[in-house]
């Protein structure tokens, strides 16, 4: 008889976004005549702008014919895209071609490059946090066993965010090797500015911790004073890795394509206290477990870069902006205290007083025929405040705060 590996045992039953799939389609088959609108998970809506298209159309006749037929592609990505990235995204941080890896996503990156971590490693995650980041660690052994009482896993170092510390992480008190940051937050919407993040570069560089920088969410950025990658920051390229996306700038959530920036000048120890280069081990580790993503899908990524393209992605990301507008000054209007929706596609509110974030969501559903995401969800910290995405239409994201005023205003 097989033996699985017990560290799954110790994960919540499901995964959040999927009990609040499976909530939403119950009280969707036992009231098929409500219209429900989802501003759950951040999933976009907006179709695949041209540019983007018209490039993978161009991929699509390419493959088909003798010349342009494309086998295994390198399993890092191709040139021209990685070339592209690091010319723009990363123009004057000194980031090079052969530090990016392309990737069908970024919750795999975030979820796959713990292979690299040793299995005693002690992990930092602010609190509330992307579930993913909690959930790789414990299926890869590095937590104790979760306690109900107070949420939260054995061995698990939480930083706590929210309005008491204006959802500014404090530096954790036990020594972490790996840090996990996400800025623009998911879940709160929140962002740092250089300085605070800069205090966590020097912590890691002081304590030879790693950070692991979710940059998904940065064109939401608006301020000008708020970094868009890590590399900003003096110093982060000896102890950041970096995770993008192409989901949310451009709409990708179905289409897959992401990358991760693993500076060669980031390296870990072996147990014999030798340093290992970090690019070397997710180089090893990308050629070994994956074949790339698809060339049809990378040229797309590519025109993102393009004049026309960046064009068009801009007024998509306006479009969801404005939408964050709506539902943060709307709820405000209907009395609901709100955070981040500013420079982030997601708004942070606190739930009525009296109610759990579970109950908001179940009175929210039931009552308003809306759908959010529990802050409890996201972690202990969480509890008591609730998140709505910006990626839903207009009409509907007018039309959720206009139920749910009419539900909880005054
Ligand atoms: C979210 O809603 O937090 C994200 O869409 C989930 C993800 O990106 O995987």
């Amino acid at each position: 008889m097989f033996y699985i590996n017990e560290n799954f045992l110790n994960l919540q039953d499901s995964y959040l976004f999927s009990t609040i799939a499976k909530k939403v389609a119950e009280f969707q088959q036992n009231n098929p005549d409500k219209k429900v609108i989802k501003l759950g998970i951040g999933d976009v809506t907006k179709p695949i702008v041209p540019a983007v298209c018209d490039a993978m159309k161009k991929a699509v006749d390419e493959i088909g014919t003798a010349e342009g037929f494309k086998g295994y592609g390198p399993e890092q990505g191709y040139d021209f895209l990685r070339k592209v990235i690091a010319e723009n995204d990363y123009k004057g941080l000194g980031i090079e071609p052969d530090e990016i890896f392309v990737s069908d996503g970024a919750k795999c990156d975030c979820g796959n490059i713990v292979d690299l971590f040793d299995s005693e490693s002690k992990i930092a995650i602010t609190d509330p946090v992307y579930p993913v980041y909690l959930d790789t660690n414990v299926m890869g052994g590095r937590s104790g066993k979760f306690n109900k009482d107070t949420g939260k896993y054995e061995n698990i170092i939480y930083m706590p965010v929210s309005s008491e510390n204006n959802f500014v992480p404090e530096l954790p008190l036990i020594t972490p090797d790996v840090i996990y940051l996400c800025f623009p937050n998911n879940p709160t919407g929140t962002v740092l500015t250089k300085q605070q993040l800069k205090k966590f570069v020097d912590y890691a560089k002081e304590n030879k911790s790693i950070i692991l920088f979710d940059a998904a969410y940065e064109a939401f950025i608006q301020d000008e004073n708020i970094p868009h990658s890590i590399y900003e920051v003096e110093g982060a390229k000896d102890v950041a890795i970096e995770f993008r996306s192409f989901s949310k700038t451009a709409g990708f959530t179905g289409v897959r394509c992401a990358f991760a920036v693993v500076p060669k000048t980031v390296y870990g120890l072996s147990k014999s206290e030798e340093k290992i280069s970090l690019n070397k081990l997710w180089n090893r580790r990308t050629t070994t477990k994956f074949n790339g993503a698809s060339y049809i899908v990378q040229r797309g990524a590519e025109a993102v870069y393009s004049e026309e393209g960046r064009k068009q992605i801009r007024e998509n990301i306006e479009y969801y902006r404005e939408n964050a507008k709506i539902i943060k000054e709307g709820l405000e209007k209907a009395g609901f205290t709100v955070f981040g929706g500013v420079n982030s596609p997601y708004i942070w509110l606190k739930v009525p007083e009296g109610l759990t974030s579970w109950e908001f969501f179940d009175e929210l559903l039931s009552k308003a025929n809306v759908v959010g995401t529990p802050g409890s969800g996201f972690g202990p910290s969480g509890e008591g405040y609730f998140r709505l995405t910006s990626f839903g239409t207009k009409e509907n994201s007018i039309e959720a705060i206009r139920r749910i005023t009419e539900v909880f205003g005054g």
